[in-house]
Formats: structure tokens, sequence, C-alpha cells
């Protein structure tokens, strides 16, 4: 139970004090963008989440005030040009700040089009969900707008479990797997921390990634299951692909066993692999799908499930069912909707699908090289087009005994893993931005814009081999330094 002082009198009239005046010291967008980082850092600690707040400091995080950010860099409070290879796991398609994308929310604005599409027909949203239906293979043509990969990962299982026609349908998952952590969806994505002891909706079982014969027998033993839902790449957990095989396998199980497979595209969708779904270079095709990030162009919130109609039909498809999960006050909303349907067009426009898989191999190849030079260090690189992991060995029995201790107070989640004090560096002394995930502190995740020049590669891969030149015990010595001085 939470510690509350009791109510008194004297207490409400200080909380209600304001009435309906505006507090003096309320913030306003000026305030906001000129405000310094320490008090960026205050109000972050004091209002959002002080122990994230940690992990920040740790990483050097906390002392980049980002004052622009264009194409694939960030520029701080100093001017300093930071290259994003992190993308926002994914969501950064188009960079930062696309003029084309820019122009089009501009005109949206200045022609003061209607945003809530609750009442009236959208217009833009009807557009959007025919692009997507154009763009996604065989009869996948039914949109769900939502404003999260969450929601729209929610709306996908909600589809296919009505689809299954199960009476208290299950839902098979992958180990490893990250669907999101809103409540449905938190069920299915395997990661404890995340799930931190909530009550979930209990009606999954999960298998391995990868291994159809798990997947078969699971399927097989429990004819309650009505919905397999699969990441078509895991991202949070590493950056793991599974077979040509596995999917055709998955696919013929689902139709023998009339199982809904749901294909998570969230984070590596929308042209990420070098095709615009993971699941299209396998030549299988999935009953339902999402995406979200950088669906939105980097500017709006905003995601899609897609379903193929005979699915949906079954789902929502009579006027008494239509309204089970019609969409909620924000989907599909007027400036968020043009926006994903100018960022659509560019994507094909300026062939960035083809980008990532070209500028995608070059980045891989070079990387391989890397971890040829570093053998010890790097033990693994793998992915495909601009969605690649690179994992580092453990290292926390081949570090010097005397620096064991020093590590182990810096941060129990540090302790072993490299990628930690990497990262930090590569942000500190070579003004490169790279990803971590939680699943496992040994990998980096490199999710860079699909705008990704050969050159950025360059401008990374040397910094990412100058920095490893420095060897394990130097970079240590060097993120030590970082935290003292
Ligand atoms: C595969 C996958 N699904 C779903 C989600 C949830 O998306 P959001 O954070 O927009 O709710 C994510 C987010 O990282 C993801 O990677």
């Amino acid at each position: 139970m939470l510690d509350r002082p009791t109510i008194d009198a004297p207490f409400l009239d200080e909380a209600f004090r304001h009435g309906p005046d505006k507090p003096a010291n309320m913030l306003t967008v000026a305030d906001a963008k000129a405000m310094d980082i320490r008090t960026m850092a205050d109000l972050f600690k004091d209002h959002i989440n002080p122990g994230q707040f940690h992990f920040m400091k740790l990483l050097g995080f906390h002392k980049v005030k980002v004052e622009r950010a264009e194409g694939m860099f960030y520029v701080d409070q100093n001017g300093r040009r930071i290259l994003d290879f992190f993308g926002g796991f994914g969501s950064l398609a188009f960079g930062h700040n696309h003029p084309r994308i820019l122009k089009a929310r501009k005109e949206f604005q200045d022609e003061k089009r209607h945003e809530i599409a609750i009442a009236f027909l959208s217009q833009y949203a009807a557009a959007l969900a025919k692009n997507l239906a154009l763009v996604s293979p065989g009869d996948l043509d039914m949109v769900f707008l939502g404003s999260s990969g969450s929601e729209v990962m929610e709306a996908a299982i909600k589809v296919a479990e009505r689809a299954s026609g199960r009476k208290n349908c299950k839902i098979v998952h992958a180990e490893n797997s990250f669907h999101g952590k809103t409540k449905g969806v938190l069920s299915i994505t395997d990661s404890t921390l995340y799930q931190g002891e909530f009550k979930l909706v209990g009606n999954s079982y999960k298998v391995p990634f990868g291994d159809l014969e798990a997947l078969t027998r699971c399927v097989q033993s429990h004819p309650d299951i009505g919905v397999v839902v699969l990441e078509t790449v895991q991202g949070g957990g590493g950056i793991i692909e599974a077979s040509t095989d596995y999917w055709r396998g998955v696919r013929a199980l689902c139709d023998r066993h009339k199982v809904v497979w749901v294909a998570d595209e969230v984070q590596c969708g929308y042209g990420r692999t070098g095709t615009f779904y993971a699941f299209e270079r396998h030549g299988v095709i999935p009953d339902v799908t999402a995406l979200a990030k950088s669906f939105g162009g980097g500017k709006a919130a905003i995601g899609a499930m897609v379903a193929r109609r005979d699915v949906y039909m079954k789902a929502y498809g009579t006027p008494k069912t239509a309204m089970i999960h019609a969409h909620a006050t924000f989907g599909g909303i007027g400036e968020a909707s043009v926006t994903a349907i100018e960022a659509l067009n560019t994507l094909y426009d300026e062939d960035l699908i083809g980008n990532s898989g070209l500028v995608g191999s070059y980045l891989i190849e070079r990387l391989n090289d890397i971890r040829e030079k570093y053998p010890t260090i790097v033990k693994e690189v793998r992915g495909r087009g601009l969605m690649v992991g690179l994992e580092f060995h453990d290292f926390s029995r081949t570090l010097p005994l005397a620096l064991r201790p020093m590590v182990a107070i810096l941060d129990d989640k540090l302790k072993g893993s490299l990628s930690g004090f990497v990262g930090a560096l590569l942000l500190r002394d070579y003004d490169c931005l790279v990803a971590f995930t939680e699943y496992n502190r040994n990998v980096i995740r490199l999710e860079p814009p699909l705008i990704c020049t050969h050159e950025n590669v360059d401008q990374f891969c040397d910094a990412l081999d100058n920095l490893l030149g420095r060897g394990i015990v130097g970079i240590v010595k060097d993120f030590i330094k970082t935290q003292i001085g």
C-alpha cells in the first residue's frame, strides 16, 4: 500500500488553491525549448522516472540536449552532430524530419483540415488503408489504425482470437518475444521484467522461437490453441531470425489446424530488412500482421493492424459485431494519417526498401571484418537489411580480477556485458548512438534510418573499429573514468 497522508481540509485547500487560475509557474513552449540540461534532468527525476535517469546517467545520455534533428543526425546544445544508428528502435526509416513529410504536415495544418474521425468518414484514413492494402500481399487488405505498436498488436490478437472461432481461445507465442507492454500483449511478451508480477491474461503457451517441432507439438496437443503470434524477426530478443523452412512450416501448420497466424512486424516491417514485410522473403503470407514505428514517418504516433479480409469479416463482419473493436478516439486521426500516406509514398519514391537491403549488406560486411579483427571481443554479427545485431562475448570471467569489483559496483545490469560500455564510449568519443536490448545485455542493436548511406556506415564502423582497438581492459577503464570524471 502507498503511504499517503490523511487528506484533511487544509491539505485540500492547498491542493486546489489554483481554482480556475493558471498556476503562476506553468511552463511555456518557449520555456521548454530554452530549458537547460540540469533543469531537464531535475524535472525528469521529479516527474517522469527517477530510476530510468540512473541508466541514462550510466550511459552518458543525460548530458545531451537535442536542439535539432535532421536526416541521420541529432544536433546537441554544443552543435555536436550525433550519428543515429539507434533510430528509435526502427522508428526512423526516413531519418529525422524528412522534408517531404514535414511539408505534408504543414500543408494539412495551414488548410485547417479536421483531425478526429469518429463522427464523419475520414478521407485520410480511407486513403491510408487503401495504400496499405496495395502494398500488402494476398488478401491482407482490412486495416485497423491505432496510435502505437502495442495498440495495433492488441487489435491483431483480438481479431485473430475471434476469427479462430475457439471458445476460451489460447495463444502460442515465442520465447524472448516482445509484443508491447499493454496488459493483453504483455501476456505474450516473454520478459519477467516487463511482466512485473502483474496479473496477466493467462491464456498463452510459450515455445522456443524458430523451432517448428516444438510449435507443432504444442499446437497438436492443445486443440484450444486458435492463434500463433510471432515476430518475424525478434528485435527485443537481440535480432534473431528463423529459417524459410520454419515460416513455411508455420503457414502449413496453421492451415492444417485452422489456427490464425499473427506476424508482428512492428519493428522488422516497413522495409527494414529489405522487403516491405520481413515475411515476404520467405514466400509466405500470415493471416494478420501489424506495423507501427516508422509507419508514422518519424513524426506521428500511428500504427496499423492488417488482416486478411475473411479473418476480419469472421471477427467483425456484421452490424452486430462491427463495433466490438472499431477504432479508438485517436485511431486514424487526420494529420497522423496524412503523415503516414506521405511517408509510404516517400518510401517507394526514394527506393528506401532497396537502400535498406544494399546499405545493410555493406554494414554487415564491414561488421564481419571487425569481428574477424577482434574475435575475442565480437562473438557474432547477425541480421538483414538495416536491422542488425552485434553480439559481444561475455567478458565477466575474462576481465582482470582487479577490474571486476569496480565494474560490479557500477551496475548489476552492466556486469558481464560490454555493450553498455561500448555504447557509452561510442557516444562520448565518436558521436555515434546505438541501442541495447533488455533481453540480452551483450547485444547492440543497429537500426539506423533507411536513408543511411555507405559513408554513414563507414563513419560508424571506423568508430567501432577504433574503439575496439583499445581492447576490453582499455574500454572498461575508459568507461569507469566517465563515471568518476
Ligand atoms: C515487435 C514489437 N511489437 C510491438 C511493440 C510495441 O510497440 P509500441 O512501443 O509502439 O507500443 C514493439 C516495440 O518495440 C516491438 O518491437
